[in-house]
């Protein structure tokens, strides 16, 4: 038997540490949650990406009354960005949310599944996609490779015969 320990390495900081475009871009995300389509869960999530080129891509959360249906808000703003820049590199993304319903200290940790599409992104790219995320709070966090959120992702190489 053997234990081992994983290390996740990331920053913790106040809004007012973070660099001037880490902030420019965690705005971006804020400004964006106001249009997320939350009507269900009342949890209004923005994602904002930046590309190197320096276009910046937006996402929010989109629900269905069919609740399967609907998507995250990284999810709709990676797949956007596939979509319409698909040769550029993501840089940063930063995600926030905005919810009356629920007294969040912590900053906005995405889900599994998109945790598993940033990884497929940044795989794609082979440069790191950086993280920054915000909540309801002053504290944000950043990381500065994606993979920090997800040890032990599903690998392109398990298909591999
Ligand atoms: N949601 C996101 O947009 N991103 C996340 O990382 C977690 C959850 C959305 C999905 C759903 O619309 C609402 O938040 C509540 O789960």
């Amino acid at each position: 038997m053997a234990e081992f320990s994983i290390t996740i390495k990331g920053l913790s900081l106040k809004k007012s540490e973070l660099a001037e475009s880490d902030l420019a871009l965690l705005n971006a995300a804020e400004e964006a949650s106001k249009n997320a389509y939350a009507p269900y869960s009342q949890f209004f999530v923005g994602a904002a990406l930046k590309l190197i080129n320096g276009t910046i891509v937006l996402g929010t959360n989109q629900e269905n009354v069919a609740y399967p249906s609907g998507l995250c808000a990284e999810r709709v703003a990676l797949f956007s960005a596939a979509t319409n820049y698909p040769n550029e590199t993501v840089h940063t993304m930063a995600i926030t949310v905005n919810t009356a319903k629920a007294a969040i200290s912590e900053p906005l940790s995405p889900c599994g599944s998109c945790r598993q599409v940033i990884m497929e992104y940044q795989n794609k790219q082979k440069s790191p996609i950086r993280l920054v995320l915000g909540g309801q709070g002053d504290t944000v966090w950043v990381f500065e490779d994606a993979s920090n959120l997800l040890p032990f992702g599903f690998e392109a190489e398990y298909l591999k015969g």
